[in-house]
Parts: C-alpha cells; structure tokens; sequence
C-alpha cells in the first residue's frame, strides 16, 4: 500500500458557522489541521474582537479535545469598522486578518463594503499594524458576467488597493482563474492566494452538464478547464504564494437543493484527502506538504507544525450526507462516490 506522511497542514480558509452545523462538521476539520482562518461571514458577522473571542470559545467547546486544534480569528469589514478596531485586532493574539466583502458578493456577505475608497483609511491601518487583508475578489456590478467577476475585480480593485497599500499583506481568497494565479505570480512577497479542492478538482461542466447540481455550486464559481489548469500548475508549482484554504462552506442540503440554492461546498470531512487526489492527478503528490503544511504558515508569519499526519493510497465511499439535526442533513461534495487517499488516524 502506498503511504506519504506531511507535516500537519492547517486549512488557511474555513467556515464552520454556529451551533449544531459548528458541532457536525468541526471534527472533520480537526482531526487533519491543527489551525485555520475562521470565516467571520455569521449573522450577524463577527465584527470585534470581543466577538471574536466568544465564537472563538464555541468552536473550541465544540472541537474534541483528543485534539489540539487552534481557530485562527478574523474579523469581518465593514462601513463602521474603524482604525481602532484595527489596533484592537493588531494587539490581540486571537486575531490573525481582517476578511473584505464586497457588500453582496457572497454569503452573508449584505454588511460588506460599498466603497472601497471609504475604507482606504483601514486599510492604512491594516499596512501600519502588519494585519493581513483577506480578499472575496469578485465585484457585484449586476452587468458583468458571473464567469468575469473575479478577473474584473482584480483589474479594477485589487490593483488598485495594492497600488496605494504596498506593503499591506493581502491573500485573494479561493482564486478560480488564469488571471488570478498571473497577478499573484507577478505580485511582490505579500500578495499570497488560496485554492480550494473543488477549483483544482472540477470546471463549470461539473454545475450544469446533465442536469443543475447544486453541491458544485460555490463562490466565485468553477470556471472553465483552462483556468482549473492554471490552477493546478500553480498549486503543484512550489510557488510558496498559493497555499491550502478549503472554503468549506457548509449549507443544509435542502438549503442548496433548492430553487434558490447556497453557495458553498462541503469539503471539510475529506479536505487533504480532495487535495491528495488533486495532486496525485497531476503527479506532484511531493509538493502537497509545502501547500498544505509550509507556505501558509509562512505567510501569516506563524511557526510550523511539527506534528505528521499520514495518507494512505485506499478506496473508501463517501457518505451521501451527514446528519445535523433529527431532520437536517448535510451533502459532502463528492457524496456517495469513492475517494482514493484516506487519513490514517492518528497525529503523531
Ligand atoms: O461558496 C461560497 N460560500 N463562497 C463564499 O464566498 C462564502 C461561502 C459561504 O459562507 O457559504
Ligand atoms: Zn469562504
């Protein structure tokens, strides 16, 4: 049987949500990561730090403590956010980023940012205290094409930011296109990108050929082969700029099998086991510890894990959902169909 073993990663782009979801999908993410950048996209958003540090709780109250999982915190932007919120956060070891929305982009996404320029004084703020930026790239403009948003916006945004802040650490969030991984590629140091599992694994074929399937549907949305490609290149590259951040983003399956559905995948129950298939298609299984384990924590200016987890090259069947409540169910992406990499157990 073939094994490889990594340092544990730790998953740079999570949501787990509140309450019973928290409590079914927080151990799949624990028993493989020992950190992760929490989402703060709950309603209503996690603005503060004294926020922070009481959904922070919850997570660990549920997390099991045959682990030693530490949620990363961050705070969610906003119109109101002020320069004192940002040294709150800068002084705070609880604290790791601050997440920009565009207002609308996303789930729950209604109290993000309406004017960039607004902001700028933040953002000022964010470069002074060596905070980091997380960044949903996509604009809202309702007369671009959803296929071109995430382009558009790093045109017309992302630049822009970069142009007046350059030294300000920035990650663009679950990049999706060739362009993307190009503006991060020729970008200084301190513009870093993640990459979901579903963006390395699928196109847009996967939403929409025989038939709408909902589980596929996440934003910014698959796009089409050549930019999965792209992306595949520059996760299995080296480049220590792109790094593992799943985007799990779990949704009641009825919330999603619906005539109007969620956006999210739920990747968090099999996450480096997606990433280990991703990676053994383009047979480059020896760069999946530096995405998964190395650059991340570099770029966040963290220490690396020192723990191991091991992969182990065996079939197994995905389950078709996972209970939430007695009448609530949760559909894992690439439910009931069979992986080919299974985490052995045990952190040692
Ligand atoms: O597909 C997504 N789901 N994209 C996001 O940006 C948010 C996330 C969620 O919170 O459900
Ligand atoms: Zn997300």
């Amino acid at each position: 049987m073939q094994q490889i073993t990594l340092t544990q990663p730790d998953d740079w782009h999570l949501h787990v949500r509140t309450g019973d979801m928290l409590k079914t999908v927080i151990n799949h993410t624990v028993r493989q990561f020992a950190r992760a950048i929490i989402m703060p996209n709950l309603q209503p958003p996690v603005t503060n730090v004294a926020q922070a540090l009481i959904y922070q709780q919850e997570i660990l109250h549920a997390a099991s403590s045959q682990y030693n999982f530490n949620p990363l915190m961050v705070l969610y932007l906003t119109n109101s956010t002020t320069v004192e919120d940002v040294r709150l956060a800068a002084d705070s070891s609880a604290i790791h980023a601050f997440k920009l929305y565009p207002a609308g982009a996303t789930t729950n996404s209604a109290q993000g940012i309406t004017d960039l320029k607004a902001v700028f004084p933040i953002f000022a703020a964010m470069e002074e205290h060596n905070v980091p930026l997380l960044v949903h790239g996509e604009v809202t403009d309702a007369d671009i094409d959803i296929f071109d948003r995430e382009r558009v916006f790093i045109e017309q945004k992302l630049s822009v930011i970069h142009l007046h802040f350059p030294t300000l650490r920035i990650v663009l969030e679950h990049v999706t296109t060739r362009e993307a991984v190009q503006f991060v590629q020729q970008a200084p140091d301190n513009i870093a990108a993640t990459i979901t599992p579903q963006h390395l694994l699928y196109n847009r074929n996967a939403i929409l050929v025989g038939g709408i399937k909902p589980h596929y549907y996440c934003l910014p949305i698959l796009k089409r082969e050549t930019h999965r490609e792209a992306l595949v290149k520059a996760a299995t590259s080296g480049n220590p700029k792109f790094f593992l951040g799943t985007d799990s983003a779990p949704h009641l399956s009825h919330l999603k099998e619906n005539s109007c559905g969620c956006a999210g995948c739920y990747s968090a129950y099999a996450a480096i086991e997606l990433y280990a298939e991703a990676f053994d298609a383009a047979s480059a299984l020896d760069k999946l510890e530096g995405f998964a384990s190395f650059y991340g924590a570099d770029f966040y200016q963290l220490p690396r894990n020192t723990q191991h987890i091991t992969l182990e090259k065996t079939d197994w069947q995905v389950p078709d959902n996972y209970p939430v409540s007695d009448k609530t169910r949760l559909t894992p992406l690439k439910a009931g169909e069979t992986l080919h990499w299974k985490l052995k157990e045990s952190v040692a």
